[in-house]
């Protein structure tokens, strides 16, 4: 049995007592004022005038070597400054769960956040600002200028080994996190980079794979967020992906970056490529990529000979450099920078501890056997590896150094009234010793989890023997509550014999604070899943390789715009849990609902009411979704989410919710027209807390 004695630190329990969103919306002022000071310094346009400037003085060295990181035994993650003409260094650091730990040297901490996953789980796009902004500031304090976040790809597989960094399956709600969480980063004068343009959806094979997409698939599937990125929150930057789309690598798709991304969108930042995505010289420096990393391969002396042979022309390596300059000088780095300041860690961690309990989802809880109560749960066993190590994050370039961390065990000890409660803690790996603490117990919480990462894709399945675990523990005590810390969804072969779960995703440091106050009803938990939960690995793509993983070296996007939800909406396939679900210790009724036409011919206004009818404060998000009606060029899915909004509320209050619908929720992108168009016919409005539990349903006819 683990020793009991808290190691949190008495400074640490006082600052539990603060209000934290107090804390996070001071935080947020403080840098709207920075930001709107930058700001004022330069317009766009100056800028470019004054890139123009110094573009005009560089010899075709100084420019080659100004399109291209460079890594050696000081320093990488870097473009160098160029001292005689003001150009300072740009940093880039890793994201987007916390600031990586940087270049060369002695590797720096920051705050571990929760997992993007929970960030998208919390559907609030305010918490994802407040998330973006401590970020970028961390970013400043640890020497950098570029925070290589928010990955808005698509959670097109739930294998997807970087789930966990991306904001689930759905393009409406990665759209709305991502646009806060970028202006929450370039609030602060630090520039975003949105990635991974595009259809970045794989591990498996992600350095040659072709992905074989639709028109209307990208445009509407893949496309969306990083197209809110781009005309909503001007993204400073862009990071290109991996992958082939169609036969041609990201970053050497002229189309895609030229035609659709700086053309259509008006982007008017610059195109870094994915470290080592960069495949040729002439034909990247052509089709739009902007910057090479981590270093010159393609876009050294490579480059050097072509435009001296006349391949590439001038021009065009100006127009790269003018394009990056102009967004610095915007932002105000190629002058005098702010102070950075020292990483406020408890400040910030208090700051990760809230929207991580913000995004945990209570996916069952029969009996009401949480929150925990005192009369109910006087001794309680908890069990498993992670009751006893925190799960601060996934694996690969998204890892975080925390700068400090609260174990499972610690946080819930230190939140629980010890007169009445009793706790005793085990690792899982005795599982004989684990089982016999749970029959002695009231209550048994097992805490599973896995370490998804970068570079693989992973198994549904909880590593080890995780799920024997739970199986065990739940046949010595009925009363078990499973708290499951993944980057994506898992199987779950022991939810009939379990009473309670809850899917805490990764945490981040904080874990042990965030995860006890749900348990204990500190908080009463409002997150909502933002990917599907599947039932069998045979719900998936994975049942056809040539869709997933791929065959031959091609991956065939063949469900077109039956991703997630959609597909199991199209199916009439039930799954686990449904993407948009999540319980609450309280309950929420539905009600009045009202669609009329407006804004603009095809606009719509839905109001409905959503009431309290629980005993406890809390949270319910009403989502708005639309079935559209039949299209020539091919029927849209059963159901896509357009509007969503999240309501607190007190024990029996009721609010009226709107939710404002433009002309492009009733759209689809026509192949024939190649542009969006407004659908004709009726529409079917639903309004519920999940994809599938819509309550409230009418007709509307957009002519
Ligand atoms: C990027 C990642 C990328 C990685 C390769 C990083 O710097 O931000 O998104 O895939 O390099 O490990």
């Amino acid at each position: 049995m683990k020793s009991l004695s808290p190691s949190i630190p008495s400074s640490l329990r006082i600052f539990r007592e603060k209000r934290i969103t107090a804390t996070i919306m001071a935080l947020f002022a403080a840098g709207m004022s920075a930001a709107l000071a930058q700001q004022a310094h330069v317009s766009y346009a100056q800028a470019v005038a004054r890139a123009r400037q110094i573009v005009a003085k560089m010899t075709l060295d100084e420019k080659i070597a100004q399109l291209h990181g460079i890594q050696d035994a000081t320093d990488f993650r870097v473009v160098p400054g160029l001292p005689r003409l003001g150009i300072p260094a740009l940093h880039m650091t890793n994201g987007p769960a916390g600031v990586g730990p940087g270049g060369a040297g002695p590797q720096k901490p920051a705050t571990a956040m929760p997992a993007p996953v929970a960030l998208a789980a919390t559907w609030d796009p305010e918490l994802a600002r407040a998330y973006g902004k401590l970020e970028a500031e961390e970013t400043r304090s640890l020497g950098s200028q570029l925070f290589e976040a928010p990955d808005v790809n698509i959670a097109r597989v739930p294998q997807g080994g970087r789930v966990f960094e991306s904001f689930g399956e759905d393009p409406y709600l990665d759209g709305r996190i991502a646009v806060a969480d970028i202006e929450g980063i370039q609030s602060t004068g630090m520039l975003a980079n949105v990635k991974h343009f595009v259809a970045n959806n794989q591990e498996s094979a992600r350095h040659t794979v072709n992905e074989v997409i639709g028109e209307r698939t990208l445009r509407e599937i893949y496309m969306p967020a990083f197209e809110a990125s781009i005309e909503e929150a001007h993204s400073a930057s862009v990071m290109c992906a991996y992958p082939k789309v169609n036969g041609a690598y990201n970053c050497e798709n002229a189309p895609l970056l030229t035609g659709v991304l700086k053309k259509e969108w008006g982007f008017d930042g610059f195109v870094i490529s994915d470290w080592g995505a960069t495949q040729s010289t002439v034909a990247s420096a052509l089709a739009g990529l902007d910057l090479e990393m981590p270093t010159g391969r393609f876009f050294d002396g490579k480059l050097k000979e072509a435009v001296e042979s006349g391949r590439v022309p001038l021009a065009t390596i100006d127009g790269m450099l003018v394009r990056r300059f102009a967004k610095e000088i915007e932002f105000g780095l190629f002058g005098p920078q702010p102070k950075p300041v020292p990483i406020p860690a408890f400040e910030h961690g208090s700051v990760a501890r809230e929207i991580a309990e913000q995004g945990m989802v209570l996916l069952k809880n029969e009996g009401n056997l949480l929150p925990l109560d005192h009369a109910t749960a006087r001794t309680v066993a908890l069990i498993g590896p992670y009751a006893v190590r925190p799960s601060t994050g996934g694996g690969g370039s998204s890892h975080v150094i925390p700068l400090y961390t609260i174990t499972p065990d610690d946080g819930l000890y230190a939140a629980v009234d010890w007169q009445h409660m009793r706790l005793s803690v085990w690792d899982g790996s005795d599982v004989d010793a684990a089982v016999q603490a749970a029959k002695r117990a009231q209550v048994a919480i097992v805490m599973v989890g896995d370490q998804d990462t970068e570079g693989r894709d992973q198994s549904l399945k909880l590593p080890v023997a995780q799920n024997e675990l739970i199986e065990a523990v739940a046949k010595a005590n009925p009363k078990t509550v499973v708290v499951v810390k993944s980057g994506s969804a898992v199987l779950m072969p022991w939810i009939d014999s379990v009473s309670a779960v809850l899917e805490a995703w990764y945490p981040g440091e904080e874990d042990g604070r965030a995860v006890a106050d749900v348990l204990t009803g500190k908080v009463n938990p409002s997150g909502k899943l933002p990917i599907t939960f599947p039932r069998s690995v045979e719900d998936t793509l994975a049942s056809n390789p040539e869709q997933y993983p791929g065959v031959n070296g091609e991956v065939h996007y063949s469900e077109g715009l039956d991703v997630g939800y959609r597909s199991y909406a199209a199916h009439h396939l039930a799954p686990l849990f449904p993407f948009g679900f999540g319980l609450s210790y309280t309950e929420f009724g539905f009600d009045a609902l009202k669609v009329s036409k407006g804004p603009g011919a095809a606009g719509a206004t839905v109001s409905f009411k959503v009431t309290n009818t629980g005993k406890r404060a809390g949270a319910e998000v009403a989502q708005v979704y639309l079935g559209f009606p039949s299209i020539a060029e091919g029927d849209e899915p059963p159901l896509q989410l357009k509007g969503f909004r999240k309501v607190m509320l007190k024990p029996g209050e009721s609010k009226m919710v709107e939710v404002k619908l433009d002309a492009r929720a009733f759209s689809y992108w026509s192949e024939k027209a190649h542009a969006w168009n407004v659908a004709q016919g009726e529409f079917h409005v639903m309004v519920g807390d999940s994809s599938a539990n819509t309550p409230l349903q009418a007709n509307l006819v957009i002519r």
